[in-house]
């Protein structure tokens, strides 16, 4: 199936997206596929926190992070109450509604 979510970068524009369930994507990919300013240094280990991203809406219905992503978000400076690592969040049905706020370039 396909899951619907929306995305806004750090000048408050917003972009839904239409994303397929069965290509065992994750978060950090499409928005780095997507162009954002997503660097990705780690290649989606949870260890270089550049995929760091808020999500506005939709948070409580994502897996919970593991100790590496909670490690590591630990380290950001601007981290919020819903703050994730878009790499350990799998496009999924979980994922479906939510809306993503890009941070990452704020911590480069
Ligand atoms: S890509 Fe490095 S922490 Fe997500």
């Amino acid at each position: 199936m396909d899951i619907s979510i929306t995305v806004i970068d750090k000048n408050e524009e917003s972009v839904v997206m239409e994303l397929p369930t069965d290509m065992s994507l994750k978060l950090m990919e499409v928005l780095k596929g997507e162009g954002y300013p997503i660097l990705a240094t780690c290649g989606g280990m949870a260890l270089c926190a550049t995929c760091h991203v808020q999500v506005l809406a939709g948070y409580e219905n994502l897996a919970e992070a593991q100790d590496q992503e909670l490690d590591m978000l630990d380290t950001i400076p601007n981290l919020t109450d819903t703050s994730r690592l878009a790499c350990q969040i799998p496009v999924n049905e979980n994922l479906n509604g939510a809306v993503i706020k890009v941070l990452a370039e704020d911590n480069i």
